[in-house]
């Protein structure tokens, strides 16, 4: 049982990346090593040029990213992690992927479409491939799983497209090269909104700082934050039903839950009459408690570019070596 999941780098990370999207990694590196399985981690710098980009952004970011994940609990002794550029596997398999899909198969691509736009002629040719190269990031370490939100069970579709005409048109009919991925859903992820602006997703484009936590900030921003996030007068509720048309204090009690791990029904049980007076205090105190030391460890890290890089060049090497078989078997299986 092998995960293969790819993160896009990015930097300034906050609280809507942690419990949108960090969390869940953890919890599947925690899950998947239990059961004896293993989970692969890869940040997708190589996707990342299919946009344009800033280079030594990119540079950063990754950089960013692997201090954010291991911060955040990612155990680079327990999952492998890694950044693809630094496996040249992924863009020869992909190569070598692109004479098996089809023209037919990426035009319909919904992400081409929306992400290329109008301006179809101006899309790099790497944005119209990049379905290849996550066939490829997937089926050069012949995962068994690979989780996919609602906008990429079509890639996963397609990845297992082509493996099986890889496998019909190059291999004998007992010995398949490639493994079809299975998709696995994520549990659905906390939707964390800005502290400022209930309809406004936590971002880090947004300008206004108190909009969001930052991975970084310590234990007094934290508070101020909370304190001056925006409410209304009421207080909280009994019910869930009772938070219809109150998005700021929807967003505070929805984070209290993902950060407690209860259901928000249960911070309502919990806090039911109480003003934001009391409601708030209570939410800071928990942000601090649980992020506190991941931050601490996180402005360490980011500071420490010596061992970021040692901890992706020895996950590329762990990476390298699990590719080499299948990168290898791909050659001969095409006369090459
Ligand atoms: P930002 O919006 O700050 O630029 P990104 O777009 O770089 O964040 O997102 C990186 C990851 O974090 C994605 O998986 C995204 O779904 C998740 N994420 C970002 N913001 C939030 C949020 N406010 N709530 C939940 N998940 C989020
Ligand atoms: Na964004």
């Amino acid at each position: 049982m092998r995960i293969v999941s790819g993160i896009q780098p990015t930097g300034n990370l906050h609280l809507g990346n942690y419990l949108g999207a960090i969390r869940n990694w953890v919890r599947m590196q925690d899950e998947w090593s239990a059961k004896g399985g293993q989970c692969l981690y890869f940040l997708a710098d190589l996707h990342a040029i299919s946009m344009p980009h800033s280079p030594a952004e990119l540079a950063a970011n990754t950089r960013e990213m692997v201090a954010a994940l291991v911060s955040c609990g990612i155990d680079p002794d327990k999952s492998i992690l890694f950044n693809q550029a630094q496996v040249p596997a992924h863009a020869e398999l992909q190569w070598l992927l692109n004479g098996t899909a089809r023209m037919g198969w990426l035009n319909r691509m919904t992400q081409w479409k929306d992400k290329a736009g109008k301006n179809r002629e101006g899309a790099s040719v790497a944005l119209f491939t990049y379905p290849v190269l996550q066939a490829a990031d997937v089926l050069l370490y012949q995962a068994t799983h690979v989780p996919v939100g609602e906008d990429q069970k079509q890639h996963l579709e397609l990845a297992r497209d082509i493996a099986q005409k890889f496998n019909n048109d190059f291999c004998p009919e007992d010995a398949p090269l490639f493994t079809l991925p299975d998709p696995i859903i994520p549990p659905e992820a906390a939707r964390i909104m800005s502290l400022r602006d209930g309809s406004a997703k936590m971002s880090k484009s947004d300008p206004s700082d108190m909009s969001r936590i930052n991975l970084t900030d310590d234990a007094d921003a934290i508070m101020q934050k909370v304190k001056k996030a925006k409410t209304d007068p009421e207080p909280l509720p009994g019910t869930v039903e009772g938070l219809a048309g109150r998005p700021e204090a929807n967003n505070l009690v929805g984070i209290y839950a993902a950060m407690a791990g209860i259901s928000p029904a249960e911070v309502l049980t919990q806090f039911e009459g109480k003003g934001f007076g009391q409601f708030k205090p209570a939410l800071g105190e928990l942000l601090v408690e649980t992020l506190s030391p991941m931050a601490a460890r996180y402005r360490q890290l980011r500071e420490d570019g010596e061992a970021l890089d040692a901890i992706l060049a020895k996950g590329a090497l762990k990476a390298r070596d699990l590719a080499a078989p299948t990168l290898a078997k791909t050659y001969q299986a095409l006369g090459l």
